[in-house]
């Protein structure tokens, strides 16, 4: 386990889909107090903010990351903060400044305070010349400027790592399932906004990506895992791919999702339109190679296809 004895953990993008699981279990591990939530908007009862302390931080403001770091005596960052791929193509200006410049003030401060810092990257980095069973050493050439943000930030990371020193660590997330918070903004949010759909009244969806797209995903319980996991790795175990490992949990597309969310509700309706997100998925790889991970700090995924959707259903009719 991460020793945070002598300081605090900093959860930047708190509020968002993974910073709602990763501070609950964060907070489980080490103590309520012990973890800082931020993030740039509020938004009252949510329980990063009512479960622990919680404070603004927009991550351009170097002042006030400098200023948070000082005074809850910070030593570890999730840097969850960033503009997802959808709403990085709408606005590419935006995506760049908060994705790359927000990123590199967190490792700027990480220099500064001494910090060992997550920062997350995305399958997003491969483009249409990868093979379709992704390795983790294929060209990155991403299509879409969030993808090529997250490559970016992948060499920023190695940088501040090899001339500095700075313990940086990052993982390429798969779309990521979870039921305690809402998606937006990515090209995989169907396979979370399915499940609401299925269950409200109408059950009934209009899935955004063609019936046979295979994409690379996972169960937010095995991302949390595994970025804990990485947190956790002694710094001499890990190799080149510190600051963007491959990690593989499983790989689907709507048309099997629908199939085995049919046997718990089978008057659930699925019909197809692809919008742009289409363009962006087709550009992805649909399964990775996550051999690096699984040698270098032992990842495993727990979570299959059926799996998922009974704890997506049972959670969600629960909540
Ligand atoms: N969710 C996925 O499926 C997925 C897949 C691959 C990679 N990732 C990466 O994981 C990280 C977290 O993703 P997520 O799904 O939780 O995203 P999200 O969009 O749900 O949350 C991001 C959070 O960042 C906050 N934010 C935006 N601008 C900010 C700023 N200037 N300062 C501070 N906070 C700001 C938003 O308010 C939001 O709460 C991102 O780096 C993302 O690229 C996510």
């Amino acid at each position: 386990m991460v020793e945070c004895d002598d300081g605090r953990i900093l959860v930047t993008g708190a509020l968002g889909q993974i910073g709602t699981d990763l501070v609950q279990s964060l907070r489980e591990i080490y103590g309520s107090e012990m973890v800082i939530a931020s993030d740039i908007r509020e938004k009252p009862g949510h329980p990063c903010i009512i479960n622990g302390q919680y404070t603004n931080l927009d991550v351009l403001d170097k002042d006030r990351i400098s200023k948070i770091i000082r005074d809850f005596n910070i030593k570890i960052i999730y840097h969850l903060a960033a503009i997802l791929s959808a709403r990085g193509e709408e606005n590419p200006d935006l995506c760049e400044l908060i994705n790359v410049e927000g990123t590199r003030n967190i490792f700027d401060a990480a220099r500064e305070f001494d910090l060992r810092v997550f920062a997350p990257s995305s399958i997003a980095v491969f483009g249409p010349d990868a093979p379709k069973k992704a390795p983790q050493l294929t060209p990155l050439n991403p299509t879409t400027k969030y993808g090529m943000t997250k490559v970016d930030c992948e060499i920023l990371g190695m940088i501040y790592f090899e001339k500095y020193g700075v313990d940086i660590r990052g993982i390429r997330y798969p779309g990521l399932i979870s039921w305690k918070s809402p998606v937006s903004g990515g090209t995989t949010d169907y396979a979370v906004d399915i499940f609401h759909a299925a269950l409200s009244d109408e059950s009934k969806y209009e899935c955004f990506l063609s019936a046979e797209t295979r994409l690379p995903m996972m169960y937010m319980d095995d991302a949390i895992r595994a970025t804990i996991s990485l947190m956790d790795a002694p710094i001499n175990s890990l190799s080149s791919a510190r600051c963007g490992y491959n990690i593989s949990g499983l790989s689907f597309t709507p048309k099997e999702l629908v199939f085995e969310i049919n046997k718990k509700l089978p008057d659930f309706i699925c019909e197809y339109n692809p919008d742009i997100r289409q363009k962006y998925a087709n550009s992805w790889p649909d399964s990775i190679d996550d051999e690096f991970s699984r040698n270098d700090w032992g990842w495993k995924p727990e979570f299959d296809l059926e799996t998922i959707v009974n704890e997506m259903i049972t959670n969600l009719k629960k909540s």
